[in-house]
């Protein structure tokens, strides 16, 4: 005689369903659990990466986690284009400008990263020379500049500066790499007598002056506008709003934002009191924007 046993479910509708609900219960926890690490991990890449990276030590694993953060984000976003003013020496000269005066505060003038603000970041400024950034794509130096690296100290400079000039910028990080760049201009620095000058609640000419330094204007075009070369400055208003304003090859845009119509005004003011007139025979202007490139 078969005696019903006590644990074998009867066949009913209710019982039957039973293991398969828990069947299903039991995939349902393992796909959440498998969400769960994912989401985990999309944090940890996210967040608690970026995160590692903002307090001041620096682990290998943080190295390497910036390395590879920065590597995988420009490949994904560069441009699968070549550097179209790669071999223009005039590009190479407005790339030069352009970085001596935006990015050698903190990668240093030699591109190795020893700039004066680039010790201060967390992480510090890339050696720009490094392994690293000789395998970097030139789309990818492009998109780095561009776009900037939000998790760490390296700034933004699409509104700033053109294409033409990131991608000139790009050359001369080369030229750096390769040791063939051309020499960086003397810009004068300023004296004390010059900054003196400098006084916000001043006459118009001396708020100018306080803008010129401020902006870092003489970092490129020295004290008084008495950079050489083409870096030297030449009385004369429009050309000179014109030039702030819409920026020029080699050198950034500077948007009401950043300089108001007002200091623009004295900053025209404080040029017009220092550079010379221009006289006409646009031996500096000839050459501008490298239309004979
Ligand atoms: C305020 C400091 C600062 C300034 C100014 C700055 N950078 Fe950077 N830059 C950084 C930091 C910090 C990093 C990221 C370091 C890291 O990820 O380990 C970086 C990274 C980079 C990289 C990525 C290199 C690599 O291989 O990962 C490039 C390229 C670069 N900067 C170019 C420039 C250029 C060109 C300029 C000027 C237009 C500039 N930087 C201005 C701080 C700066
Ligand atoms: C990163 C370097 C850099 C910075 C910073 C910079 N400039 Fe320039 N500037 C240049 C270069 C390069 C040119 C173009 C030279 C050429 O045309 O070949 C230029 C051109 C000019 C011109 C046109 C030439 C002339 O004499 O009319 C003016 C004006 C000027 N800059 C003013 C300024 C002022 C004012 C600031 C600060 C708000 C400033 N620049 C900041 C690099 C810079």
């Amino acid at each position: 005689m078969v005696q019903p046993n006590q644990n074998q479910p009867v066949a009913n509708p209710a019982t039957t369903a039973a293991p398969v609900r828990r069947a299903f219960s039991v995939l349902l926890l393992i796909a959440g659990a498998f969400l769960g690490i994912a989401g985990a991990a999309v944090v940890g890449l996210l967040v608690i990466g970026p995160l590692m990276l903002s307090h001041r030590q620096d682990l290998p694993f943080e190295r390497l986690y910036g390395n590879y953060a920065v590597g995988l984000l420009s490949r994904l976003n560069a441009p699968n284009v070549p550097n179209p003013v790669a071999d223009n020496p005039r590009a190479l000269r407005a790339g030069r400008d352009a970085y001596t005066g935006s990015c050698a505060v903190c990668h240093g003038a030699d591109g190795r990263g020893k700039g004066f603000l680039g010790m201060a970041t967390y992480p510090p400024a890339t050696d720009l020379t490094s392994h690293d950034a000789r395998e970097k794509s030139d789309g990818q130096l492009f998109w780095i500049i561009k776009n900037g690296l939000s998790f760490t100290g390296m700034p933004a400079f699409g509104d700033q500066y053109d294409d033409q000039t990131i991608w000139a910028m790009v050359s001369y990080i080369r030229a750096l790499q390769n040791r063939q760049a051309p020499a960086p201009a003397a810009v004068p620095t300023p004296t004390m007598d010059q900054l003196d000058r400098a006084n916000p609640d001043g006459t118009a000419v001396e708020r100018g002056a306080a803008v010129y330094f401020a902006q870092g204007c003489h970092t490129c075009h020295g004290p008084t506008g008495n950079a050489p070369g083409e870096l030297a400055l030449r009385r004369g208003g429009g050309e000179t709003a014109e030039a702030i304003r819409e920026g020029r090859r080699g050198m950034p845009a500077y948007s009401p934002g950043q300089i108001s119509d007002t200091d623009l005004a004295d900053l025209i003011a404080y040029i017009d009191s220092v550079a010379p007139a221009r006289n006409g025979e646009g031996g500096f202007f000839e050459g501008r924007g490298g239309d004979r490139e």
